[in-house]
């Protein structure tokens, strides 16, 4: 019985602090012009995610509905509503990396990690998500893994990067 009183203050902590960070970025750059885009950078960068929790905040401030910020957060596929997994892969999908043998890496990436592309493993360990040019094209394929690049990364390299992840900050 202790710990569901624990669980349900740590989810009310958890749910001001996310109410607190997001107040915090809307003060920061609702005036800036198209703010929208900004906004929802900053609270994925400060909270992982963009929670549903903080729609209608940024809907408020901005002057749009609700609807018109979901829609946006739930048309880039670089946004996420759900925390992501202790641990973020970005396999590069763009041109020099394709070259290279990017999708039948990206094919084995996902059956290492247990998830398809844009989604997150079972176990929360893993999130998996495109990317299109990690900056390391004269070193393709490249990957990044939490928050640490990698360059020319083969199937057996991708799976020894994993055996020890560093979860992303
Ligand atoms: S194309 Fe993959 S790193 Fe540039």
């Amino acid at each position: 019985m202790e710990s569901d009183v624990g669980d349900i203050s740590n989810m009310r902590n958890a749910s001001k602090d996310v109410a607190v960070v997001v107040r915090d970025i809307v003060t920061r750059l609702a005036g800036e012009p198209g703010a929208l885009l900004p906004i929802l950078h900053a609270v994925q960068d400060a909270l992982g995610h963009v929670p549903a929790a903080a729609v209608p905040e940024i809907a408020h401030a901005l002057n749009l509905t609700r609807a018109e910020v979901h829609g946006v957060v739930t048309y880039y596929h670089h946004f996420r509503s759900q925390p992501p997994g202790r641990c973020v892969v970005q396999v590069c999908r763009a041109e020099a990396c394709q070259a290279m043998g990017a999708e039948a890496l990206l094919a084995h990436v996902q059956q290492r990690l247990g998830c398809a592309v844009h989604a997150t493993s079972a176990d929360g360990a893993w999130s998996l998500e495109p990317v299109y040019c990690l900056g390391l094209c004269a070193s393709s394929p490249a990957v990044m893994v939490g928050d640490a690049l990698h360059a020319r990364v083969t199937p057996q390299r991708f799976d020894a990067l994993v055996a020890h992840p560093v979860p992303t900050a």
